[in-house]
């Protein structure tokens, strides 16, 4: 007698865009790059380790060599700039903040913000990111079972609340649900690579159905400018407070901040620069990891089931070491990561002339890291497309190089809030699974949108119940 085989379920092949066959025409490309940048990406990238292209965007070569990378971003770091048009892109509302600065204004910076991320910081911040979760909680528990809760502004909402309780305890001055439809609006239209940027038509020129994202930059610069002056005449009225355990959170270290060699503090425009780009690099790019990652549980039920049962035998209350014994969860926010980076698109350009990959590249040409490609290349990863967090366990997870998966890039200018949004993510995930369980909304077609982070277009409605 044979035995019947239980069914297999298929894998889980999360949605992306296809990628064309072929190269792009320029103006199939310049549609491409202002409907969804991510769409535009030929098949060819995915399976070369390196790609150059001279066209409308000018001279670009595409790395996807992890030896190559880690040139661009570690061994001849200081042959790579940031590129004229990513700039462009972020600097009228981020201005010369971290994220933008060059030279000795970045490094100047780095310096004074670095001591607000160490290991041990960021273990300091674990409470207030439990906090968040519990607040999250209660602001659920009154939701019926079977409600259709959009997941992204939930998340968005949940990571401010996080920067509010860590880096800015003074609070931001204004309702979280403005500052999060801010945010989105400041993305959604600054954003997006007009084709007139592309093509780098002088700035007068108007860009029809551009927006400008003015509202929300003032909103946030106002915004802004009210935390600055608060928190200077709480300091002038408490002289010395900050020293004796005062508030000693980002606002006060930006206003206080000298560098050691230079004995100079920030400019007021550097301070303000800082905030807008805490805010906006901070919350939404992790709101996005959350995001994803629960949209995938709720996807692989086997998975999400294993990923409960790690949770349900976790402390209640998670410490440092707890959170860090979340593997299954860990892997999965991983994962999530890898299959939907929120920074889908690295670039720089070449100083001087250099060779990556075999290639000579002249002085002037954009180098571009895509994470969104290089996460998804079929000479790096088994089944690239595949939803499979396993490949993200202790045991595995060794064997990916180093320069193959950059969520949050490499090398000096690596993401500074790396290991705070690693920890923020799996404890608000930790929190929600131990309660809820959130399944993907019936119709709802889902489709990831680059708009500088990479985002499910729409928002991301799930069916909330409790488990
Ligand atoms: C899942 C969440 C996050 C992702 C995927 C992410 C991704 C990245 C990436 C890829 C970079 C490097 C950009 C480049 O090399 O061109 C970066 C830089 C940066 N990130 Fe994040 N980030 C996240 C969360 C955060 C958080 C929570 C903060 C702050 C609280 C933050 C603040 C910054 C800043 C200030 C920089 C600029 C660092 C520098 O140039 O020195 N990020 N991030």
């Amino acid at each position: 007698m044979s035995a019947i085989a239980a069914p297999t379920r298929a894998p889980f092949v999360p949605p992306a865009p296809p990628a064309p066959e072929g190269p792009l025409g320029p103006l199939a490309l310049l549609w491409g790059l202002w409907a969804n940048p991510i769409g535009t990406w030929t098949r060819q990238n995915f399976d070369y380790p390196v790609l150059e292209t001279d066209g409308v965007l000018g001279r670009l070569v595409v790395v996807n060599d992890p030896a190559a990378i880690r040139r661009v971003f570690l061994d001849n770091v200081a042959n790579y700039r940031k590129d004229a048009l990513q700039l462009r892109l972020l600097r009228p509302g981020l201005g010369n903040g971290l994220l933008t600065a060059e030279g000795e204004d970045w490094r100047a910076q780095r310096r004074a913000l670095a001591p607000r991320f160490t290991p041990r910081a960021t273990a300091g911040f674990l409470p207030a990111m439990l906090a968040t979760a519990d607040w999250l909680m209660e602001r659920w528990a009154p939701l019926r079972d079977g409600r259709r809760l959009d997941v992204a502004t939930e998340m968005s909402l949940a990571t401010l609340d996080v920067l509010e309780r860590t880096i800015f305890p003074a609070g931001l001055g204004r309702d979280p649900g403005e500052f999060a439809r801010a945010a989105t609006e400041y993305f959604d239209s600054i954003g997006r690579f007009h084709p007139l940027d592309l093509i780098n038509a002088p700035s007068w020129i108007p860009r029809p159905g551009r927006r400008t994202g003015a509202g929300a930059i003032k909103f946030i610069t106002t915004a802004v400018d009210e935390m600055i002056a608060t928190r200077r005449r709480w300091l002038e009225e408490n002289p010395g407070a900050a020293d004796a355990g005062g508030p000693g959170d980002l606002m006060t270290l930006l206003l206080r901040a000298r560098d050691p060699q230079t004995g100079l503090g920030l400019g007021e425009d550097e301070i303000r620069a800082n905030i807008f780009t805490f805010i906006g690099a901070g919350h939404e790019t992790t709101a996005n990891a959350l995001t994803w990652a629960l949209f995938l549980l709720g996807s692989d039920p086997a998975w999400r089931a294993e990923v409960e049962a790690e949770i349900d035998g976790a402390p209640r209350t998670l410490d440092a070491a707890a959170i860090e014994a979340l593997v299954k969860t860990r892997a999965t926010i991983d994962e999530a990561l890898r299959l939907y980076p929120p920074a889908p698109t690295l670039s720089r350009e070449a100083i001087a002339a250099d060779e990556l990959a075999g290639r000579r590249v002249r002085a002037g040409t954009t180098v571009i890291v895509s994470p969104w490609v290089l996460h998804r290349h079929r000479g790096l990863w088994e089944a690239p497309e595949r939803f499979d967090p396993r490949r993200f366990l202790p045991g595995r997870r060794e064997s990916i190089d180093r320069f193959a998966y950059l969520p949050f890039g490499a090398g000096p200018r690596v993401c500074i809030g790396m290991g705070f949004a690693l920890q923020e993510a799996v404890a608000i995930l930790a929190a929600i699974l131990r309660t809820y369980r959130l399944d993907p909304a019936p119709g709802h077609v889902v489709t990831p949108v680059q708009r500088i982070t990479l985002r499910p277009k729409g928002g991301m409605p799930m069916i909330l119940r409790r488990r």
